[in-house]
């Protein structure tokens, strides 16, 4: 039997590519959908797509009285967490795209899941060769401990570092902190130029026309340097594969799980 699933921000750029690959599946059944200026209009009219009859809801709270099995959250940090917990006590299990949520909005998801019985995957960033990135920079850190990351996007991202950065410093730090030569404190000039330290990691943002979207780890040890770097197009192509990947798998555990790779075998 399809999976049922209720997308919240389906009208928009990341959710519209989303709902288009959905409705391509043969076990993904897309029955909701959740856009406060299209609300009462046909989502296949919205995103031409033929034989598509799905009212768009104006909020989840409507949206929710169609039953579904998974409800996917794409729209803005402030509704967020009040999306999912709604779907939660519906008996959904969740999928979370959109960024900025908190580590505590994280942990009441997560206790309420539970209480629920249900399952929620929260993914800063659902392209898999940013996934692999992670995972390849973690078991180099291991046994490069000098390190940085270097932040990359287009002139008007106004949020810096970027959520994938801040992710990969989280991650690199835990599989060994980062050793600077030179402690800060000693920089000769303005200690900016080393950039921002998040989780011990120096991260250096850079906005820039003509940039899309590229995060790079990289590795320093004496007279050798490696890079991992991920550059991404300018299409939200990027993040459907793994997103529907993380509607799959997202009711066969309980509680919360945080990035793509838990759900993956490595
Ligand atoms: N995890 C990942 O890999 C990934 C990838 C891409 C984007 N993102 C994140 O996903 C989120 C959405 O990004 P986007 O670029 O698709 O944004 P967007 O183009 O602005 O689309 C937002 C969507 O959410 C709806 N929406 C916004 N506020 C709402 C509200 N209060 N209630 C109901 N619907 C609301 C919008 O429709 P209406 O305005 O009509 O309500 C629209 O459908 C952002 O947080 C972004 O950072 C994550």
């Amino acid at each position: 039997m399809a999976i049922r699933v209720c997308l919240a921000g389906v009208t928009g750029w990341a959710g519209a590519a989303l709902a288009r690959a959905i409705v391509q599946t043969d076990d993904l059944e897309l029955v909701a959908g959740v856009s406060r200026r299209h609300a009462g209009q046909n989502l296949g009219d919205v995103l031409n797509i033929p034989h598509l009859n799905v009212v768009i809801s104006g909020s989840a709270e409507e949206a929710l009285t169609t039953g579904c099995d998974v409800f996917v959250e794409y729209t803005k940090p402030d509704v967020a967490r009040a999306n999912v917990s709604t779907a939660l006590r519906r008996g959904a299990h969740g999928v979370i795209g959109t960024s900025g949520l908190t580590d505590q909005d994280l942990e009441e998801i997560d206790a309420l899941a539970r209480q629920h019985n249900s399952g929620v995957l929260a993914v800063g960033n659902f392209s898999l060769p940013v996934v692999l990135l992670q995972k390849c920079a973690e078991l180099v850190a291991r046994y490069l401990p000098q390190y940085e990351i270097i932040d990359y996007a287009h002139a008007d991202k106004k949020d810096a570092p970027s959520g994938t950065a801040r992710e990969l410093a989280y991650r690199l730090s835990k599989a060994r902190p980062a050793q600077v030569a030179v402690p800060l404190e000693q920089t000769e000039g303005p200690l900016e130029s080393r950039g921002v330290t998040l989780n011990g990691v120096q991260v250096h943002s850079i906005r820039l026309p003509g940039h899309v979207i590229s995060v790079e780890a990289l590795f320093g040890v004496l007279d050798q340097r490696l890079s991992l770097r991920y550059d991404a197009g300018s299409s939200p192509e990027a993040y459907v594969e793994g997103a529907l990947l993380a509607i799959r798998r997202v009711g066969t555990f309980v509680g919360l799980k945080r990035g793509l790779d838990s759900v993956m075998d490595f």
